[in-house]
């Protein structure tokens, strides 16, 4: 028998569409969530190090302290905030942060504020923590950030958590100054934890720069990763930020359901923060080219009209005057174009008329794809 909090996790619309394409030859895959590039040698070579110099053991459950140190280090370079190396947990990447966040901080019964559309994770985790995600709108025509009224709309004495993500998987939508002050005190008059999800900070384009709710709001727990920024998905290495108080718990169930992460994959962690960070600007600066290509293309497709996201390597183009749902439009475009994009409702019910085109990959392929996709609409 299997526990009923499973029952409600819901299967991923995304590997659905993966196993379908695997079928087609010569697909094209505009459906990738992670880096095409592969890990920059020296982050490699740091490992390979590691194992022959015998780094095979245990480490601190907490995460090996230089990492932490580095970690905090970046985060007074990037923002001027303070992340103490003893606030920070190191993780299993992002996805383990989410989960230990959840899963420490949630009761049974307690709600969470999730935007609609996002990353898939955050409801799943809600189900397994037996808490309740309710849903806030996000629009396209506020360039998807939150807004106050109808976040305020949906808090109530059970409201115990709002979950944020910016840049934002999948709409590339970033929040604006003003944004961080609006949520952190939303969240302070109402007593609730904020959950900043991180994981594409520093994949931004036109010269944003982010800020960081640490320097806005004491009872924030940042999640973030180095899978996307260093294209280290593999390697599992991501973290936790936040005071003690939330801290402590998730380390208690981190210690018995992870122990601690993977040694040599943390001397490449930690080579990636303290070495030359040249090879993250090369990889935004590839994102950003890629991003003018497939944003310019898909505004030419009949029926498709797409904002410039400023950050991730994902953009969400509306499909509506298509007269096609998401779902039609992404199997027609397997079907006639061999093309994979992600259908906008696999992120939640906002995501109807939308779909998801990530440019996580080769300059030349996303031209062939805008070039069928073209044809296949014409013929329609
Ligand atoms: C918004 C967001 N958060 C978290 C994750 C999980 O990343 P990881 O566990 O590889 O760090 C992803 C992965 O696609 C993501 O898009």
């Amino acid at each position: 028998m299997v526990a009923e909090r499973v029952k409600l996790v819901i299967p991923s619309k995304i590997r659905e569409l993966s196993e379908r394409a695997k079928k087609i030859e010569n697909v094209i895959s505009l459906g990738i969530g992670e880096p095409d590039f592969d890990t920059p040698v020296h982050i490699k070579e740091a490992a390979k190090k590691a194992l022959d110099q015998g780094l095979t053991h245990y480490t601190e459950n907490q995460g090996m302290f230089k990492v932490r140190k580095a970690i905090s280090d970046r985060y007074m370079r990037l923002f001027s905030a303070e992340a103490h190396p003893q606030n920070i947990l190191l993780t299993a990447g992002a996805y383990e942060a989410v989960y230990l966040a959840f899963m420490a901080l949630l009761n049974k019964g307690d709600e969470v504020l999730i935007p609609d559309p996002i990353f898939l994770c955050y409801e799943n985790d809600a189900y397994m923590s037996e808490s309740v995600p309710v849903r806030f709108p996000l629009h396209e025509e506020n360039n998807f950030r939150p807004s106050q009224d109808e976040i305020l709309e949906r808090v109530n004495q059970k409201t115990k958590m709002l979950v944020l993500n910016y840049p934002s998987n999948p709409t590339g939508g970033v929040l604006e100054k003003n944004d961080y002050k609006m949520i952190a005190d939303i969240c302070e008059d109402h007593n609730l934890y904020l959950l900043s999800d991180d994981t594409y900070e520093e994949i931004v384009f036109d010269g944003y720069q982010p800020d960081c709710f640490l320097n806005h709001y004491d009872k924030t727990i940042i999640t973030n990763s180095f899978s996307k920024n260093y294209a280290m998905t593999g390697w599992r290495v991501g973290f936790v930020v936040a005071e003690k108080e939330m801290l402590t718990p998730m380390l208690r169930i981190h210690q018995y359901a992870v122990s601690c992460l993977n040694t040599p994959a943390l001397e490449g962690t930690y080579t990636a923060l303290t070495d030359s960070q040249q090879c993250v600007s090369d990889m935004v600066k590839e994102y950003e080219r890629r991003r003018n290509l497939i944003v310019k293309g898909l505004n030419n497709l009949p029926g498709v009209s797409c904002i410039n996201p400023k950050g991730t390597f994902y953009c969400f183009a509306n499909i509506t005057e298509t007269g096609m749902t998401s779902r039609e439009f992404s199997d027609f475009m397997l079907d006639n174009a061999k093309v994979v994009v992600v259908p906008g409702d696999a992120f939640g019910d906002r995501g109807e008329g939308f779909i998801r085109c990530s440019f996580a990959t080769d300059y030349a392929k996303i031209e062939e794809a805008l070039i069928r996709m073209e044809k296949a609409l014409k013929s329609f």
